[in-house]
């Protein structure tokens, strides 16, 4: 208490170290801390206290302004982007581009909104990937998963860790990297997938562990969305199943809490996609249409797991290598 003090008397006798963290504000981190179960030693503190508070007044600052979006504290906000960025993205580009489309546009009708959370037991809860660039495989366990529901009235959950370690051959990479298109591939011509209780995720790479009669999902066929055909993307959720899609991760995004994101500088081609998601539904708010997207960060993060992104736009290239299985049941 008494050094808090001192903190925030030396604060205002220096006005030059204004970006120093104020009483309140470590406060706060003492409070995050607690909250998110972390600890540290005493140097490792004071580094990590001035990243948090570094990220709070981002945080502030935005959501002071007029945006679609808020953002807020969450279990990453005493990392950097970078530290992010190499623990939970990929870290160099992937295939998305040699992804040809071959899903055909139809003439009927599709629905203004929908959401697969809703329409009956479709969508698995929201899983978390942890410290491993491993989004692709859950963007594609999450993807089947709808899809078999849908199909069967049977709701499975699916192994990720099978993917991270066996689907090297079809240009994944574990937990450096991968698509949901070739992993898709994967599941076709590797003649299943085994469950998350008989194969569980370790967030480390490892060696293969499928054993063929263990596995429960299969895939008779994979659908590639034409690239950029975002209007293609909201038939395929709104007349056929959630769609697996990527899209450029910033340093705004790692922030969000809830609202519609929107980004007006983020990359919008296939080499800049960073990290794969599910959409497992759209709509409109205030006049800005949105998908809703399944996340692997955990329930803790944004709205519950999920969140919000501007449709319509590309953006941040979400439509650039969107993907769906045919499942064989
Ligand atoms: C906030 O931004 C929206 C969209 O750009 C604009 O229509 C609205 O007038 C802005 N509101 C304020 C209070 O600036
Ligand atoms: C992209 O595809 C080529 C050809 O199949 C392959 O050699 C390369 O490793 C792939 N790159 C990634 C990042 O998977
Ligand atoms: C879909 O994409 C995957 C992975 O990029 C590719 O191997 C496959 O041939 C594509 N399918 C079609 C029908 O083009
Ligand atoms: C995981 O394994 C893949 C090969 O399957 C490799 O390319 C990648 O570098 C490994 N990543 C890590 C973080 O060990």
């Amino acid at each position: 208490m008494r050094w808090a003090l001192l903190l925030a008397a030396a604060a205002l006798l220096a006005p030059a170290a204004a970006a120093a963290p104020a009483a309140r504000e470590e406060q706060l981190f003492k409070a995050w801390m607690l909250q998110n179960n972390k600890k540290y030693g005493l140097e490792e503190y004071y580094h990590r206290l001035q990243i948090f508070v570094d990220n709070k007044r981002q945080i502030d600052k935005h959501n002071a302004g007029n945006h679609t979006f808020e953002m807020g504290l969450n279990q990453f906000s005493d990392m950097t982007f970078a530290e992010f960025k190499k623990m939970y993205l990929w870290s160099e580009p992937q295939n998305c581009s040699a992804t040809k489309g071959n899903f055909l546009r139809s003439s009927g009708p599709y629905p203004d909104s929908i959401d697969w959370r809703k329409k009956g037991n479709y969508v698995t809860p929201v899983k978390n990937q942890g410290p491993c660039g491993s989004c692709w495989t859950f963007s594609t366990t999450g993807c089947l998963e709808s899809t078999i529901a849908i199909a069967t009235g049977k709701l499975l959950s699916l192994a990720e860790q099978q993917l991270v370690d066996c689907a090297q051959a079809f240009n994944n990479h574990g937990c450096s990297g991968g698509l949901p298109s070739q992993a898709f591939e994967y599941i076709l011509y590797n003649r299943g997938l085994m469950g998350e209780d008989t194969y569980p995720y370790r967030a480390k790479n490892g060696t293969c562990k499928f054993q063929p009669d263990k596995a429960i999902a299969f895939v008779k066929d994979v659908v590639n969305i034409t690239e950029y055909d975002e209007a293609g993307m909201v038939e395929a959720v709104g007349k056929h199943n959630p769609v697996s899609f990527a899209f450029e991760v910033t340093g705004d995004f790692m922030h969000y809490r809830k609202g519609v994101y929107s980004n007006a500088r983020c990359e919008h081609t296939p080499d800049k996609v960073n990290h794969a998601v599910l959409a497992v539904g759209y709509g409109e708010e205030n006049g800005t249409p949105y998908w809703i997207v399944k996340n692997s960060w955990g329930p803790l993060w944004g709205m519950d797991g999920y969140f919000l992104i501007e449709r319509g736009k590309n953006m941040c290239g979400l439509a650039a290598c969107a993907s769906y299985p045919i499942p064989q049941v």
